[in-house]
């Protein structure tokens, strides 16, 4: 139920409303003394600018970062971007990877065969790992596309709009998980797809994958097909992906849960159904219907085996790929890895569902420059740690820690139902319950700013938020039925990854200023009638420092979204606060995927689920979701 005047006026506690530039100063002094109070010294810099005072200095100077001029909400079906810049597509679902593989049968003619050799559906997270030339340089022209596939629309895949039986299945199946692809520079900064290349590799539903760290055979990972506990079959979900300072690609596994039923309730093991919502006649996918794998009442560790980060070599068709347990069972939506000034890998992941958490891996071993083969185990061993935000709701600023998910610690006992690290592990979960990690407004990308470590994790809406009794308001999730979103970010007590404290703030609020007045609803001061949008999803910081932001929300154009028109994607100055809209997608999408060539001149974007006729639709045919090329007509750099 979307917020009545009422409810928001009840909300609207900032004292924003008819307020000029001498109130958001107020607010942005009063936050500083409190802050002030609060931490210590040389945590303050971070906080010198409130997102309120920021929107006043971005109207006093420009952003020097962002060179291009935003453009309109639009509520087109094609791809629109600013004076200077064009877009050409790379490729779409059904395009043919594999050799073999057939064109893409606008009619539908394709079989489950066929969309193995093919591009997956609804493209994703994705990475560029340029090959290296014999000389050791990187190849400019020359590199893999990592990519993950992660759902399917039926509606478009199947003769009948949705499951009818096990071909039909076979289809769905084989149309997830992740499209490896060799992409060449062809002329300026444009780049097509290698078809047929011995490089190509499509992992799916039922593609080889092993299990290791801590959870790696353990009984509750053993099923009648795999006595070892440690072969699996299929990723699903991949939702967004991160990439390792070793040359590997991360895909995390989302919503696995609805792939999993059971012919009753009462089949569905407890946990699998209260904590990561598997349901019995699930009706979304229907694989348990027609793949006994999927039906729990057959196999109940079968879900036990999905929810996790899985680690690919992006140029060894023959590797097996790795799923990472010491990284946690949720939701995952990316991976953001970085490597600490000790030389510790650090990996910042979200868990999307309401109410859900913000989580840090911490390796055991260090990283060590050139040696790959030593850094390729890093991602086995480590701490797990969930977040914990306390602070001040009308600031939205305050501090942090990071909860130690290790077995023995922190109530994580076997008086309390863990029994070993395993178990922490498999019900990363639960564990992050029982340590009262702080629940969030359904967290989605993390990506970290090179240029001075600050992290930032976008938080995309929770209509729960206020009003299940497990979802109260929290300083950092502080507005009730929150549909707009909001992006938090977080900078590490000195700098340090590894240490247990933090600060806070939000970088943005979003909301709809030409609806609702002031904050919470109208968002925070940098948010005008202009930039507006909701649900953020995908962020990704370029070298310069720019963050790049992606929404998947409502796109309905009315009522409390209007003005915002179509999913978009838009670029921020981290320091100024100033965010500008770069790109509006086509009708029905949601923009998600993002990555760039080495030189930042061509930028990969996903144009995930149109419902138009984007990019190339025929009579009786099928729009298709696709990865887009953005250039620049100068060939300059993308956003400067
Ligand atoms: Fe796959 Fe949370 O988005
Ligand atoms: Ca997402
Ligand atoms: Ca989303």
């Amino acid at each position: 139920m979307k917020p009545t005047q009422s409810d928001v006026n009840a909300q609207d506690t900032d004292g924003l409303e008819g307020t000029g530039f001498d109130a958001l100063v107020d607010k942005a002094l009063s936050r500083r003394s409190l802050l002030k109070g609060g931490m210590a010294a040389g945590m303050l810099g971070f906080f010198s600018l409130s997102p309120v005072a920021q929107a006043v200095a971005a109207a006093l100077e420009p952003s020097k970062l962002i060179g291009f001029a935003g453009i309109p909400a639009s509520t087109a079906d094609a791809v629109t971007l600013p004076a200077g810049y064009r877009s050409s597509i790379l490729m779409s679902w059904g395009d043919p990877v594999l050799p073999g593989a057939p064109e893409f049968d606008h009619q539908g003619g394709n079989s489950a065969a066929d969309q193995a050799l093919q591009f997956g559906d609804n493209t994703d997270g994705m990475s560029l790992f340029h090959f290296r030339k014999a000389d050791g340089s990187l190849d400019m022209n020359r590199a893999m596309l990592a990519v993950n596939n992660e759902y399917t629309n039926g509606k478009y895949m199947l003769a009948e709009g949705e499951v009818k039986n096990a071909e039909d299945v076979a289809k769905l199946q084989a149309a997830h998980g992740v499209t490896i692809v060799e992409v060449r520079r062809t002329s300026g900064n444009a780049w097509e797809y290698v078809k047929d290349s011995a490089y190509n590799r499509r992992l799916h539903a039922n593609s080889e994958f092993m299990l290791t760290g801590p959870a790696a055979g353990h009984d509750l990972m053993k099923t009648a097909a795999d006595s070892s506990g440690t072969k699996v079959l299929g990723t699903i979900n991949n939702c967004a992906n991160g990439r390792t300072p070793w040359g590997t690609y991360l895909t995390c596994e989302e919503n696995f849960n609805g792939y999993f039923g059971a012919p009753d309730e009462a089949a569905v093991p407890a946990a699998q159904g209260k904590y990561y919502g598997i349901k019995a006649a699930e009706e979304r996918y229907r694989w348990w219907q027609h793949d006994a794998r999927f039906d729990v009442s057959q196999t109940p560790n079968e879900p036990n085996r999905f929810g996790w980060v899985v680690e690919i070599d992006p140029f060894d068709t023959a590797s097996t790929p790795m799923k990472r347990t010491a990284l946690g069972r949720v939701k995952h939506e990316n991976a953001d890895v970085l490597v600490n000034k000790d030389g510790h890998v650090v990996v910042y992941m979200g868990d999307d569902e309401r109410g859900e958490h913000i989580y840090k891996f911490v390796s055991k071993n260090k990283f060590v420059e050139g040696q790959d083969a030593v850094n390729r185990t890093l991602l086995e061993d480590g701490t797990l740690y969930v977040a914990q935000f306390n602070g001040d709701s009308d600031t939205h600023a305050g501090s942090g820690r990071w909860i130690e998910l290790s077995f023995g610690k922190n109530g994580l006992t076997p008086e309390n139902g863990f029994n070993s690290q395993a178990e922490v592990l498999i019900h990363t979960r639960q564990a992050a319950k029982q340590v009262e990690a702080t629940t969030m407004d359904r967290p989605e990308w993390v990506s970290h700013n090179p240029h001075n470590g600050h992290v930032f994790c976008a938080l995309t809406n929770n209509k729960n938020r206020g009003v299940k009794e497990d979802q109260p308001l929290n300083a950092a999730n502080s507005r009730a039925e929150n549909h707009y979103g909001q992006v938090i970010r977080w900078e590490a007590k000195d700098g340090d990854h590894t240490a247990e404290t933090f600060v806070w703030d939000l970088y943005v609020i979003a909301g709809n200023p030409a609806v609702h007045q002031g904050t919470p609803y109208g968002g925070s001061a940098q948010v005008t009638v202009e930039n507006m949008f909701n649900s953020p999803d995908g962020l990704g910081f370029d070298k310069a420092g720019r963050l790049w932001i992606q929404t998947d929300g409502n796109d309905s154009d009315e009522g409390d979204f209007a003005g915002m028109g179509n999913n978009q994607m838009l670029c921020g100055d981290p320091e100024t606060g100033e965010i500008r809209r770069f790109l509006v997608g086509p009708v029905g999408c949601e923009v998600t995927g993002l990555t760039f060539s080495e030189d930042y001149k061509t930028m990969f974007v996903g144009i995930q689920h149109p419902t138009g006729a984007f990019p190339d639709y025929q009579d009786g045919g099928k729009p298709r979701s696709s990865i887009i090329m953005v250039t620049r007509e100068d060939g300059g750099v993308i956003g400067a």
